[in-house]
């Protein structure tokens, strides 16, 4: 394993986001020797620690992981603390000096990483400071790491790009979607692309439709003031599910590269049929949970903290849509998420067309192909044949394949995965600005149609049950139904 030699800047050091998901992927980096003696992290936020403190904090966030204490001790020594106030200019230059400090002192050379984890609405401010006050390197590389959500809409979004384009040319930017780090996520272009029995009738002569299932268990939790401005729609569907939507639906890369993903998911998202005002009922389907049926178990989501009483954010989305170009033009690809429902389940399921078989008097059953992303990491497929004994009735077989939870647990998880593509410069597993141009004109088209009618039928589910009863007549109305029941 090659050291790799970085100083990284991040901004929310002290926040929830950086505790939870970034000083534990770390970590697991510098156990597995990917990053070790040539690399310090700066953390920067408004409250007032000391370096000390800053450490003890981190320690903290690593306890439930593998490595012994000396280790993890030895991991925090690398960690600065400065105190920082965001729209202060000389901040900055208490950044860069304590940077170019630790620099010397970790011979990183120049390699910087700015990572933002903090309240999007500080990204550009960052930004424009980082340039003005010279913080970006000129002997090593400069890399920024912007967290979801990237703008609320596609101005807001635009705005935001273009101020951190400014500072940065986006091979320096990375986006990220933890979707894209994740294992089964990874292995859907191997799926599709080296197996002739898959690829040959991945198209609209032999699918029927696809379904993208991002389900969850777990309400909106401590994060209502980021959720009651955001909703499902643009949580979950904008980044997460469209991301996935392109890898399932793009035409073949010339090869396996940033470049040659990126403009086959420019492709994909050309054909991207944006609703009209008066399509968006047809098509899409919002709800937001109640309490649950058992006495004293889930609150409704109106009474869950710093939640508005009258609440019209949905906690859950359905949707059709649909791909206009030769490979998909009529195929339906729904899309499912949501927040309190019976479990957690990320999933793809394809389903190919039914035919009426010339020579067996029933018709054939569909073959269902399943890409299982969560909690399970594996492949399913359903396919016809025979029932065993005397008889020519047809029966349902099932192949699976799954990692196991051994092998899984070796891998770089999708956060740790993504930082380390960071360090190593790699884009392919991250979101560039014309997917997310696409993606939002596609949201914002939804978005505007139910703000102006707000919903009526509010809260519409009961917590721990499947969703708005809606979202099974969206399949219905063709004939068509879940393939996940939860
Ligand atoms: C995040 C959303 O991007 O993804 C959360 O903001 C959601 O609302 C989470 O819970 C789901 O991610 P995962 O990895 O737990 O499926």
């Amino acid at each position: 394993v090659s050291e790799n030699r970085v100083l990284i800047y991040i901004f929310g050091g002290s926040g929830d986001l950086a505790h939870r998901k970034l000083y534990p992927a770390l970590f697991n980096l510098y156990r597995k020797n990917h990053i070790k003696h040539n690399f310090a992290v700066i953390g920067t936020a408004r409250r007032d620690w000391s370096d000390d403190y800053y450490r003890s904090t981190i320690l903290k966030s690593l306890e439930e992981l593998p490595g012994s204490f000396n280790q993890k001790n030895s991991f925090t020594k690398h960690f600065y603390y400065q105190a920082h106030d965001v729209t202060d200019s000389k901040h900055y230059i208490a950044l860069d000096n304590l940077g170019i400090e630790l620099e010397k002192k970790y011979e990183t050379q120049g390699n910087r990483i700015f990572y933002m984890a903090m309240a999007p609405k500080f990204f550009a401010t960052i930004a424009e400071h980082l340039k003005s006050q010279n913080l970006v390197s000129e002997k090593g590389y400069n890399r920024i790491v912007i967290e979801k959500p990237f703008g609320r809409d596609f101005a807001s979004a635009k705005e935001l790009n273009d101020a951190i384009s400014d500072t940065f040319s986006e091979d320096q930017i990375y986006r990220i979607d933890h979707y894209l780090g994740k294992e089964m996520v990874l292995g859907l272009l191997p799926l599709r692309f080296s197996n002739p029995f898959f690829e040959q009738v991945w198209n609209r002569d032999f699918i029927d439709n696809i379904q993208i299932n991002l389900n969850e268990e777990l309400g909106v939790e401590d994060r209502a003031g980021y959720y009651e401005t955001a909703g499902a729609l643009r949580d979950m569907v904008q980044n997460h599910i469209m991301q996935i939507l392109a890898l399932t639906t793009l035409g073949a890369p010339e090869k396996m590269s940033a470049e040659a993903l990126r403009d086959q998911k420019q492709k994909l998202f050309a054909g991207l049929q944006v609703y009209k005002p008066e399509e968006v009922s047809k098509y899409f389907v919002r709800g937001q949970y109640g309490a649950s049926d058992i006495p004293d178990h889930e609150p409704a989501y109106r009474d869950e903290p710093n939640v508005a009483p009258n609440s019209t954010i949905e906690t859950f989305v359905a949707g059709e849509v649909h791909i206009d170009n030769d490979q998909w033009r009529g195929v339906p690809i729904f899309i499912r998420t949501g927040k309190r429902l019976p479990e957690k389940n990320s999933r793809i399921d394809v389903v190919f067309k039914p035919r009426q078989n010339p020579i067996f008097s029933q018709p054939d059953e569909p073959n269902i192909l399943t890409i299982e992303i969560e909690p399970e990491e594996g492949v399913a497929l359903q396919f016809n044949g025979k029932k065993i004994g005397q008889t020519t009735d047809p029966a349902r077989y099932q192949l699976t394949y799954q990692h196991s939870k051994a092998e899984i647990a070796q891998v770089l998880d999708a956060y740790e995965r993504l930082i380390y593509d960071v360090i190593l410069g790699d884009h392919t597993n991250f979101s560039h600005w014309l997917e997310l141009e696409k993606t939002w004109k596609f949201v914002d088209a939804i978005r505007q149609y139910w703000d102006n009618n707000a919903p009526t039928d509010f809260p519409n589910y009961k917590s721990g049950t499947a969703g708005p009863a809606a979202s099974d007549s969206l399949l219905q109305r063709s004939n068509r139904q879940w393939i996940y029941q939860p």
